[in-house]
C-alpha cells in the first residue's frame, strides 16, 4: 500500500512570523488526521522557525530546492546538509518553476537527487509537459524525459525513497486542473517508464503526487484516482483551511 503524501509548496510566499502563523493554524486544523504524511515547504528563511513550531509532529518540514555540492563558493545556495540540520526531512527538485525561470536541466535535477539521497532527505522530484507540448502531442515523450533524466545512474533500490510529483505545467497557478483521468493515465504511464527501466518493484511502490490547481473543491476526485497518491499544492496551501480541508479530503 502506498501511503499518501499531502505537501505544501509555499514557493516565494510568507515572512518568517506570518509563516510560524500559518502552521499554528494548521496544527490546529489536523489534529485529528492520521494515515497521511503531511509536509509543509516553505521559503528557506523560515525553515527553522517552521521547524521549530512543527516539532517531533506530524506535519513534517520540507525545502523548495538545494545544490548539489556540499559547500564551498555557490553564492545563493544552500546544501543537504543545511537543510537536514534545520530539520528539513524533504526537498523538492526540478519544480517547473526552477526548471522554466533558473535554467535547471534534467542532468541538475539528477546531480541534486544523488546529493540528497547521499543524506537521509525525501526528495520529492517533479515532472510534467508544458501547454505547448501537450498540444502537440507530447506529453509522453516529455514526463519520460524527466523521470529518466533525472533517475539516470540510480538502482531501483537507490530510488525507493524518491517520490515523484507529476506537475502538469498548464494546470500550475492557472485555475486549470488536469482532469481526474488525465493524471491518472500520466500517472500509470510514468509507472510504466518505471516498470521499463527499473523493474515491477519500484514502479508498483513508488509514490506520484498530482500537483496544478489542486483545490478542496477538486481533491477528493483527484486522489480518488488509483495511480495517484497525494498532492504537492501550491496556492491553497498557504491557507490554513484550503490545505487542511485537502488533507481531509483523502479520508
Ligand atoms: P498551484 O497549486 O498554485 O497550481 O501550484 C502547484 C505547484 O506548483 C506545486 O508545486
Amino acid at each position: 500500500m502506498r501511503r499518501v503524501i499531502i505537501a505544501g509548496n509555499w514557493k516565494m510566499n510568507k515572512t518568517s512570523t506570518e509563516a510560524v502563523q500559518l502552521v499554528k493554524e494548521l496544527l490546529s486544523k489536523i489534529s485529528d488526521v492520521k494515515d497521511v504524511d503531511m509536509v509543509v515547504c516553505p521559503p528557506f528563511t523560515s525553515l527553522e522557525s517552521v521547524a521549530w513550531v512543527l516539532g517531533e509532529g506530524s506535519v513534517k518540514i520540507g525545502a523548495q530546492n538545494m545544490h548539489w555540492s556540499e559547500g564551498g563558493a555557490y553564492t545563493g545556495e544552500v546544501s543537504a546538509k543545511m537543510l537536514l540540520t534545520i530539520g528539513c526531512q524533504y526537498v523538492i527538485l526540478g519544480h517547473s518553476e526552477r526548471r522554466a525561470l533558473f535554467g535547471e536541466s534534467n542532468a541538475d535535477v539528477n546531480k541534486k537527487l544523488r546529493a540528497a539521497l547521499a543524506t537521509s532527505l525525501i526528495p520529492i522530484v517533479c515532472v510534467g509537459e508544458k501547454l505547448e507540448e501537450r498540444e502537440k502531442g507530447q506529453t509522453e515523450h516529455i514526463v519520460r524525459d524527466h523521470v529518466l533524466g533525472a533517475f539516470e545512474g540510480f538502482s531501483a533500490a537507490q530510488l525507493r525513497r524518491v517520490i515523484l510529483a507529476y506537475e502538469p505545467v498548464w494546470a500550475i497557478g492557472t485555475g486549470k486542473t488536469a482532469s481526474p483521468e488525465q493524471a491518472n493515465e500520466v500517472h500509470a504511464f510514468i509507472r510504466n517508464v518505471l516498470e521499463d527501466k527499473f523493474g515491477e518493484l519500484l514502479a508498483k511502490s513508488i509514490r506520484i503526487q498530482y500537483g496544478g490547481s489542486v483545490k478542496p473543491e477538486n481533491a477528493a476526485s483527484l486522489l480518488s484516482q488509483p495511480e495517484i497518491d497525494g498532492a504537492l499544492v501550491g496556492g491553497a496551501s498557504l491557507d490554513a483551511e484550503s490545505f487542511s480541508r485537502i488533507i481531509k479530503a483523502v479520508t
